[in-house]
This record gives C-alpha cells, structure tokens and sequence, in this order.
C-alpha cells in the first residue's frame, strides 16, 4: 500500500530534500499535501511532479494569485483547516516551516497523521507541553528532525540504561575563526553561507550567531526529558559527530553522518526497513582528525541565555526568546540592523522585566502563545529599529 504522506514547508531546504526522497521512490508514496508561504513558483513546480490532493498557501496575497491561476483546479486553502477535511490519518508528515509560525500546523496535524516528524525546532521550543499532550492522546508518532535531536533519539533508542551526559555538536558556523572586530560588518550575505550545511536563511542566520545551540539545547531538554546540567554543546567544525551520548553503565555512544539532511529524513520516512540511501564510505581522515573545543562565549555570547533558562521546564520565556530572535533575524535580512545586534538586542529583550515574568507562566494554548508572539515581534521591532536609528 502506497504511504500517505503530507509536507509542511514543502519549498523550503528541508522541504525539497523530503521530496527528492520521495522522487526517488514516487510510486510507493502518495502526496496528500504540500504547503509554501509565498513562492508560487515552486510550488506548482511541485503540483506537477507530485500531484497531491490539496496544497496550503499561506501568504493571502499569493494564494489569491494561485487561485486566479489555477487551471489545473488543484485543492487550496489558505489556512490549515484543510488538514480536518481528511477521513483517513496520512501515515506521515513532515512540519519543515522555518520560525515561529511552525506550531500551529503541528497542532492541526497531530489527530490526523501517524508520524509526525518535526524539523521546526521553534514549536517544540514554545509549544512543547501542548505538542506532547496531542501526541499522548491522539497516539501519534513523534520523530525529532534536526539531525542532533534525530541521532540522540536515534542513539536513546531500545536503551533503558541511564543518561549521564548528552553532548549536542556545533560546527561554530561561518565566524567561527574571525574576530569580533570583523563581526561589526557581516553582510547577511556572508552570514548565511554556512561552510558545512545547505540551509534556510533563518537557520543560517541562527547557526552564525549561535543561538541555534541554545535553541537546540532547550529543544532537546524538553523532548528528552532531561536535566539541564546532562546536557553540553560542543564545537565540531568537521560536523561530522551529531550526537555523543554518556550513559552510566560506563558506555558512551556516537553516531556520526554525513552533513546531509536527507539521511535523518531518509530514516524518518522508513523507519525499521531496509531501504538504502546513496552515502559516502565511512570517512577515516575525518575520524582521525575530530576536533572537540569548549565554546567561546566573548565570540557567541548568544550562548549565556541559557543561563535564563536553567530552572524553566515550559513556559511562555521560550516564546520571548523565538518571538524575539525571529524579528531581529528579519530586520537583520531586510538591513535594518547589524550582525552583533542580534545577540545584543536579543538579551537586552529577555531581560525587560515584562518578559521575565512569563516564567512563571506556562503556555495554556496555541491562542495564548500566539497572542504572545505577535506582541513580543512588535516590541522587538519598535525597541531596536528606534535604538538603531538613534545609533
Ligand atoms: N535546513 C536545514 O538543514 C535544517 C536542519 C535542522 C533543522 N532545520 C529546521 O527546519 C525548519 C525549516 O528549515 P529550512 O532551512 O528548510 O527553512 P527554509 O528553507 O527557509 O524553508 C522554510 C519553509 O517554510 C515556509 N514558510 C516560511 N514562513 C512561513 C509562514 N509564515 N507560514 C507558512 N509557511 C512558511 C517557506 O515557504 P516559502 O518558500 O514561501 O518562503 C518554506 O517552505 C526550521 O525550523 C529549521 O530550524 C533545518
């Protein structure tokens, strides 16, 4: 039987590389949906190919466009609530949205699919607490994307021993050898080509000032159910290690792949068989030549928030902290604001006492947690749009 499948940000870097998958095996798989925020072009590109039953435009303007256009008469909705319309749950959906806007399709989808693999590391870091209660109940599969998570899972699996330490790699991004000095005048063109990964812009943005880690370190906190103090990020230029875990039983376990995102899709997708993907041979010179360095904080200073959160299990501070960064990696794209004043601006926000206070609070609702995002983007641009100017 053919799978179902469904992709959430089916135009974007890990969007595409879910769909070459596909490619490469169209006849066992059968294309519910694909979704795009505004790139058209790609999208019924994608209709072509794939066919699927009905694709999700969110950008109005777009999906007007689309609808005007649409000769093919192919399904499409401007919101999510397609999703509902499905008699019978897709076996397996992707979510690879980039930012904030990525928890509520996760939330739509969870009664509906069987799999739900998350790349969208933003909603699991706000909306974790509501994720996992869909998933108990509507007993939906969850599989962490982000290839740090997916090796941990990977290595955490058929294993009862107890974590002593979990090491999350980082591969330092593009500035990772360059003076603070230099750091004042980074182009977002040169912030976003990253030496070891093919990424979205946002995450390329999030790789060059670090936060991604702290990102990912609360991410992992939260899906494991963990410590804070078990869990270390550690850089590794070569990124070829994606996960070491330290059990107590004296065994310490390390998966190691290629930089490529389809080998964690890949595995997603056919879980427990036998299907191959094309890698390369086992790398010596690398292994041979691994290199483990403690962060430097003075170059990232991104890294001391997560000094905020050493004490948060889930609260609404993890929507400050997405909300907040997903402005200022925006204004720093559009060339509204500096490289450094990223990071600066964004532990100037985290420390309004206004947002210290969420927490105590833990997110209730999507609605709740939304309302919050759209409150935190507009803060974030008035304070740091004005301070820039005023610069
Ligand atoms: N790329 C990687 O290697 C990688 C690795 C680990 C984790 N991740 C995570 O995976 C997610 C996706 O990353 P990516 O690099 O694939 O991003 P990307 O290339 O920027 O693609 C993002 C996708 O989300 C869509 N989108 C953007 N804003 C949206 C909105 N407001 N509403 C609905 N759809 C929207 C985009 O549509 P348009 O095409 O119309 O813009 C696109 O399809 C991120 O959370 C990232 O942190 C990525």
């Amino acid at each position: 039987m053919k799978k179902k499948i469904g992709i959430f940000g089916s135009t974007g870097s890990i969007g595409k590389s879910t769909l070459s998958i596909i490619a490469q095996n169209k006849k066992n798989f059968e294309v519910m949906f694909l979704s795009t925020n505004k790139n058209l072009k790609e999208i019924s590109k994608q209709c072509k190919i794939f066919n699927p039953k009905f694709v999700i435009i969110n950008d109005k303007e777009n999906f007007l466009k689309f609808v005007r256009s649409n000769k093919k008469k192919i399904k499409v909705f401007n919101t999510y609530e397609g999703i509902s319309s499905q008699k019978k749950k897709i076996d397996y959906t992707i979510n690879a949205i980039s930012g904030f806007h990525g928890l509520e399709p996760t939330l739509k989808i969870i009664p509906h699919t069987k799999t739900i693999a998350i790349a969208n590391k933003e909603s699991l870091i706000c909306g974790w607490n509501l994720i996992k209660k869909a998933i108990d109940k509507y007993k939906t599969n969850f599989i962490p994307i982000d290839s740090e998570h997916f090796s941990i899972w990977s290595l955490l699996k058929g294993t009862s021993a107890e974590i002593d330490k979990i090491y999350i790699t980082a591969s330092g991004g593009p500035f990772l050898n360059i003076s603070h000095e230099k750091l004042k005048n980074i182009k977002p063109q040169q912030a976003i080509k990253h030496p070891k990964w093919n990424m979205g812009k946002k995450i390329s943005i999030d790789s060059a000032t670090l936060i991604n880690k702290v990102f990912e370190l609360i991410e992992a906190k939260k899906i494991f159910n963990t410590e804070f103090r078990k869990l270390e990020i550690i850089l590794h230029p070569e990124s070829y290690v994606h996960a070491i875990v330290k059990f107590k039983n004296g065994i310490t376990k390390i998966l190691v792949h290629d930089t490529d995102m389809k080998i964690p899709i890949f595995n997603s997708i056919y879980q427990n068989s036998n299907n191959k993907i094309k890698t390369s041979q086992l790398d010596f010179s690398k292994l041979n030549n691994l290199k483990f360095q403690k962060v430097n904080k003075k170059l990232f200073p991104s890294i001391k928030i997560l000094n905020f959160f050493k004490k948060i299990k889930n609260s609404l501070y993890e929507t400050v902290l997405v909300s907040a960064n997903d402005e200022l990696v925006a204004l720093f794209l559009n060339g509204k604001i500096g490289f450094l004043d990223i990071t600066k601006n964004l532990i100037m926000i985290m420390n309004l006492k206004e947002f210290k206070k969420m927490k105590q609070r833990k997110p209730k609702n999507f609605e709740e947690i939304y309302k919050l995002n759209r409150y935190v983007r507009l803060k974030t641009y008035s304070l740091c749009v004005r301070s820039s100017r005023n610069a």
